[in-house]
């Protein structure tokens, strides 16, 4: 699966790996955590048909397991490229497997949240992955993070 990327999208968004949903449609978020990130960029107003999604893995873990810090390695240089070719101005990590990626494991998500982070000439945010917040239900914390930080990028995108 290559992921979404419409042309000229200011905004990429990166998750993890596809799911059966994903593996079956090839689009990416396109399962439960999808329809949960489509609710809430509505809700933030960022136009999902203009935004760009992509994934750290292109395939599916067998069993869905969580990707091994080895196949996220091997397969980060073509989201390092779909990154170079696209030239987001603003790029969303969603859960840990994305934020290894663009800062590396020692980086864990609660400290690298909550601010912009210049980036490779480019702007980062680091936020939670919608399935960790459809796993701890509408009052955990993922949730409520998610939804202030994507309402964020809306805004960051609007007065851009
Ligand atoms: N989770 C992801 O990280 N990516 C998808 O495309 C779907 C679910």
């Amino acid at each position: 699966m290559v992921g979404d990327f419409p042309a000229n999208a200011r905004l990429l968004l990166v998750g993890e790996a596809p799911g059966a949903q994903e593996d079956l449609v090839g689009r990416p978020f396109v399962g439960k955590a999808g329809l949960l990130l489509d609710a809430l960029l509505a809700e933030a107003q960022v136009d999902r048909a203009s935004t760009a999604v992509a994934n750290v893995l292109k395939c599916r873990p067998p069993g869905n397991r969580a990707p091994t810090r080895a196949e996220a390695a091997r397969c980060s240089g073509w989201l390092d490229q779909q990154l170079a070719l696209l030239d987001p101005w603003l790029v969303v990590t969603l859960g840990g497997t994305a934020l290894a990626w663009a800062l590396g494991h020692g980086v864990r998500l609660r400290d690298a949240r909550g601010r912009i982070h210049d980036w490779r000439g480019r702007q980062l945010l680091v936020t939670y992955h919608p399935s960790a917040a459809i796993r701890f239900g509408p009052a955990g914390e993922p949730m409520a993070a998610l939804r202030a930080d994507l309402r964020r990028v809306g805004e960051l995108l609007c007065a851009s």
